[in-house]
């Protein structure tokens, strides 16, 4: 059988779904792999390195595959390519890609999408969530970094003491944990707050300040954040302003699972802080946790720089396809038997990432979407 590997097409998309690293493990399990010629050429991955690994370079990859490995979802020229049958695993934000997910089913396309991988102890290796959050809470904290104009770590010197900088993290699951313990690494004095009450204590864990504003807990299903109401989101700014105000950087990460980013950060809170001081939000491209935040751009806000990230995993190319990659291939692996791409719907990880086989789309909530109630 042959897996194919696309050369990725959007706007910002330098990553790969696959490494050269780890086509040996897709062959052990009995697959022929191909490229599209140049797929890992913006993460500086060579087409050579892939063919001394053991993968075809084939422009008509797509069309001869069994299994098509992305990281964003297939183009829909690509999607009109697949043989029937074929699978695709990628990213797939399915609410925001109906017409594609359609596509998928009228072609019979076998779809998973890396954001359903549920998150349950079995499937962490295949967690391309938390392996590309991990990535991006890494960068914004050397995005912050680099950005103030001033020391993170406190200095003392014959010449005097240069006081640390004061970094608040809002949102602490994986990327926010991430920038935590960046920004401890560089020796910031780091406090931090999420809604969910166990991050207290992982916030602490890091070395940081877990902010308490004595706020109910809002923690929904499967561990996740819930929806804040307007007056719990007034009170919760409110509580917060002393702090964002007395930060240098501001690093936000916080999201609730299929809902627009919630909005942590007025620009009133934003005109409070020092100048020079500055802001990243991890959040922009789902909405934004500080307002007015604008996504690939840095805007000014009173005094404070504002970065919004835009596919911010994507900007350290080599990583994050790596680790992609690894997830891939561990799903790849758990849906092989005997050399065949075989996936068994009756696994709880691959019925929960299936989008589409047979026709027909499997995950409801998108299928709703897409036809609407069943007559
Ligand atoms: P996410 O990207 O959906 O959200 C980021 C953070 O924002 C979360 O910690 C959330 O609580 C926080 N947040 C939401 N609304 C907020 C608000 N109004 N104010 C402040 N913070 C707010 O979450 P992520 O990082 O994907 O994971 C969150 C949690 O999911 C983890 O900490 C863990 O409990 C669970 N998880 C479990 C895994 C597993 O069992 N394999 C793997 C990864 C995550």
């Amino acid at each position: 059988m042959r897996i194919a590997v696309v050369r990725e097409t959007r706007e910002g998309e330098a990553r790969v779904a696959l490494v050269p690293e780890l086509v040996g493990r897709l062959t052990a399990l009995g697959y022929d792999v191909d490229l599209e010629p140049g797929a890992g050429r913006r993460a500086l991955i060579t087409d050579e390195e892939y063919v001394d690994a053991g993968a075809g370079i084939d422009d008509e990859a797509v069309a001869n595959a069994d299994v098509v490995l992305s990281v964003q979802p297939l183009a829909p020229d690509a999607v009109r390519r697949l043989r029937v049958g074929a699978a695709t695993i990628s990213f797939l934000p399915t609410a925001q890609e109906l017409s594609l997910v359609a596509d998928l089913r009228d072609v019979g396309a076998t779809a998973f999408a890396m954001e359903l991988v549920p998150r349950i102890s079995r499937a962490q290796a295949m967690d391309a969530l938390s392996s590309q959050a991990l990535v991006a809470g890494y960068r914004c904290a050397v995005v912050a970094a680099g950005m103030l104009r001033r020391f993170f770590p406190l200095n003392m010197t014959a010449a005097g003491t240069v006081p640390p900088a004061e970094v608040v993290v809002l949102g602490a699951g994986v990327a926010g944990l991430q920038a935590i313990a960046t920004a401890r690494r560089l020796g910031a004095v780091v406090k931090a707050y999420d809604v969910r009450p166990a991050a207290a204590e992982e916030i602490r864990s890091m070395g940081a300040q877990a902010i308490d504003l004595e706020l109910p807990a809002l923690e929904g299903a499967g561990g996740y954040a819930r929806e804040m109401t307007q007056e719990r989101a007034a009170r919760q700014m409110e509580l917060l302003a002393p702090y964002v105000a007395a930060a240098d950087a501001l690093i936000t990460t916080a999201a609730v699972p299929g809902r627009t980013a919630p909005l942590l950060v007025s620009a009133a809170m934003v005109e409070a802080m020092r100048p020079g001081s500055v802001v990243v939000d991890l959040a922009a491209e789902s909405g934004g946790n500080v307002e007015g935040v604008v996504a690939g751009e840095v805007v000014r806000i009173g005094n404070a720089q504002v970065w919004g990230g835009r596919n911010v995993a994507a900007q350290m190319p080599g990583p994050a396809s790596r680790l992609y990659a690894q997830n891939v291939v561990n799903l790849v692996a758990l849906m092989t038997a005997d050399g065949v791409f075989a996936p068994d719907l009756d696994d709880e990880i691959v019925a929960g990432s299936c989008v589409t086989r047979g026709r027909r789309i499997l995950h409801e909530p998108t299928r709703l979407l897409v036809e609407g109630p069943v007559p």
